[in-house]
């Protein structure tokens, strides 16, 4: 949800700033942009296409000062005039930010200026100006005015100034001299340490040495922490990220399972005595492995459910000591799932997160951290970490009933035999057609249905719904007829018949059935799975079905790692 970098260095900071902009693209390609100081005077620069394009326009400029910017679009359309950096209104101060300025509005009324854009930025860059005293200064005391979010990076003449509030930053010493970005797998230029920027913080830039201020404008002291290796990529490069990641998926089981069974990360966590539930709470693809991961806790025993962040937040759940609240978040910096951990940290509850992303916020807010060594994801729609999610949620329900000792064979014996399956081009060939796809499945299988639905959704822009398949005869049946794909999951013995009634009373509407199963056919098409350890089949079926959204998506000629509308990190509410 948009991605701001800056560097003041001896080399050029301008190409160091479009490297970083290359790997912060995955959280909004709206637009981009980049301010340098330059002769005296701001430069900027903007593209409505991509960083590439951005890259040919800056090729032959240099400054040792540049801030740089990728947006995802949330006040004002997609424009070069609504693209970042913002400048103020007499071009002195030039501004990137991360965030929404939620009181804009007022703000804006009582400024007096001429405004280029629509932009709630712009706003906050003119209020800036309007401040008396240093750049350092100014910045502080227009946040006191500002509701709301933002991590930004402000130049004025040779001046950098970043600070932040519930988005994402964090700054460090290069090789040739400071850089901050939202993301530090975007830090470029031999980054060894690094300091992570709290709320309501800021910091002055220069080529050798950064002063950080809290809120009052009082100096503070910050320590650095070790650049971790999760920010190197495995090593699978396909011509998509969301290729290569589907396919690293067995890399990365293999990697989580070894991390966990090597180190004490179970047993050093501090869990609540006596745990009599287990509630989780996430948004998006993390939401399905939530509710598979409800599902491994029930089957230990344990009563689980699981929330859409986004709810749990304004809703009413009635809180206990006695309940572990687990977050689940890919990037460990998604806005509401943030907001339910704060909010329950306050009341003393106790927290864990899962979490794909060291040091990310999601991590710093909870007592307890359950990694997963998914590898950076970079593709839109996660599925390498999510396969991760639903495997460390597994292990972790095995852990707290004491039953993992004795299923490390067969975990081990998963991650050896599992194999990532492309979806069959020949079947693919014959049902690309259809515009109405609806998943189905029981148990297990409708969360996975759920994702799959998502993945076509995000990716293939097909109008998919997910439906429990014993849910179809109580509305859903009425849309089905020839129009209709239906793609049934069926990979739990124990409503295997069941599922399978529903499918007949489809067929006998008309609808075109798909079985993706481990099971025999029953007379359907069906897309074949191998028989793996029954609680980790989620894991085997959601693969060709990741891959059949790829597929779909590619055939319709649309770029699967940047789907419309959407971004990878959303730090907004
Ligand atoms: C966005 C992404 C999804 C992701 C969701 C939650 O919507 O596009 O792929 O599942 O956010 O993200 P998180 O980082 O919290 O897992």
């Amino acid at each position: 949800m948009c991605g701001i970098c800056a560097y003041k260095t001896k080399e050029n900071a301008v190409k160091l700033a479009v490297e970083s902009l290359k790997i912060l693209e995955y959280r909004g390609y709206d637009s981009c942009g980049i301010s340098l100081f330059k002769n005296g005077k701001i430069e900027t620069i903007k593209s409505l296409v991509d960083i590439e394009d951005l890259r040919k326009k800056t090729e032959s400029i240099s400054s040792h000062l540049a801030i740089g910017h990728t947006r995802w679009a949330t006040h004002g359309g997609v424009t070069l005039k609504n693209a970042h950096p913002h400048l103020s209104s007499s071009n002195k101060i030039a501004l990137v930010h991360n965030g929404i300025i939620e009181n804009y509005k007022t703000l804006k009324e009582n400024l007096n200026c001429a405004f280029q854009s629509e932009t709630d930025s712009e706003v906050l860059v003119n209020l800036i100006e309007k401040e008396g005293g240093s750049l350092i200064e100014k910045v502080i005391s227009a946040s006191k005015k500002v509701e709301g979010t933002f991590a930004i990076a402000v130049i004025e003449n040779d001046e950098l100034v970043v600070g932040k509030r519930e988005s994402p930053l964090y700054v460090a010493f290069c090789e040739s001299g400071v850089v901050a970005t939202s993301d530090i797998s975007a830090f470029v230029g031999n980054v060894k340490e690094f300091y992570i920027l709290n709320d309501d913080e800021f910091a002055c830039l220069n080529e050798n040495k950064i002063e950080f201020f809290n809120k009052n404008g009082e100096k503070i002291k910050k320590n650095a922490e070790i650049l971790p290796k999760i920010t190197q990529n495995f090593k699978i490069f396909d011509k998509t990220h969301m290729e290569s990641e589907i396919k690293e998926t067995k890399i990365v089981l293999k990697n989580t399972l070894k991390e966990y069974l090597n180190s004490d990360i179970l047993t050093n966590l501090n869990l609540p005595k006596k745990i009599k539930e287990i509630d989780l709470i996430a948004c998006g693809t993390a939401y399905h492995s939530a509710l598979m991961g409800a599902e491994f806790f029930k089957e230990q025993g344990i009563n689980s459910h699981a929330y859409v962040a986004s709810e749990f937040r304004y809703g009413k759940e009635i809180l206990s000591k006695n309940t572990l609240y687990i977050f689940v978040s890919q990037s460990g910096e998604t806005a509401d799932t943030i907001a339910c951990a704060k909010l329950l940290k306050e009341k003393k509850m106790h927290l864990l997160a899962l979490t794909n992303t060291p040091n990310c916020v999601l991590n710093r807010v909870c007592d307890n951290v359950l990694p997963t060594f998914a590898g950076k994801e970079f593709a839109v729609a996660s599925t390498k970490a999510y396969c991760c999610q639903v495997f460390v949620l597994y292990l972790f329900s095995l852990f707290l009933a004491q039953n993992l000792q004795d299923n490390i064979e067969e975990l081990i014996k998963f991650t050896n035999d599992f194999q990532v399956q492309d979806f069959d081009r020949a079947l693919l060939d014959k049902i690309y057609h259809y515009k109405k796809i609806f998943f189905v499945g029981r148990e297990k299988d409708y969360i996975t249905a759920l994702e799959a639905s998502l993945k076509l959704k995000e990716i293939s822009y097909i109008n998919s719904i997910a439906i429990s398949a014993g849910e179809l005869k109580h509305g859903t049946l009425a849309l089905v007829d020839e129009s209709t794909l239906i793609i049934a999951i069926s990979t739990e013995e124990n409503v295997r018949e069941k599922l399978f009634s529903n499918l007949e009373e489809i067929r006998a509407r008309g609808g075109e059935v798909i079985l993706v199963s481990n099971f025999k056919s029953g007379g359907f098409t069906k897309v074949s799975l191998s028989s793996m350890c029954e609680n980790l089949m989620p894991i085997v079926s959601i693969i060709p079905l990741q891959f059949f959204a790829l597929r779909m998506c590619e055939k319709l000629g649309y770029n699967p790692d940047k789907p419309k509308n959407l971004a990878k990190s959303v730090t907004v509410e």
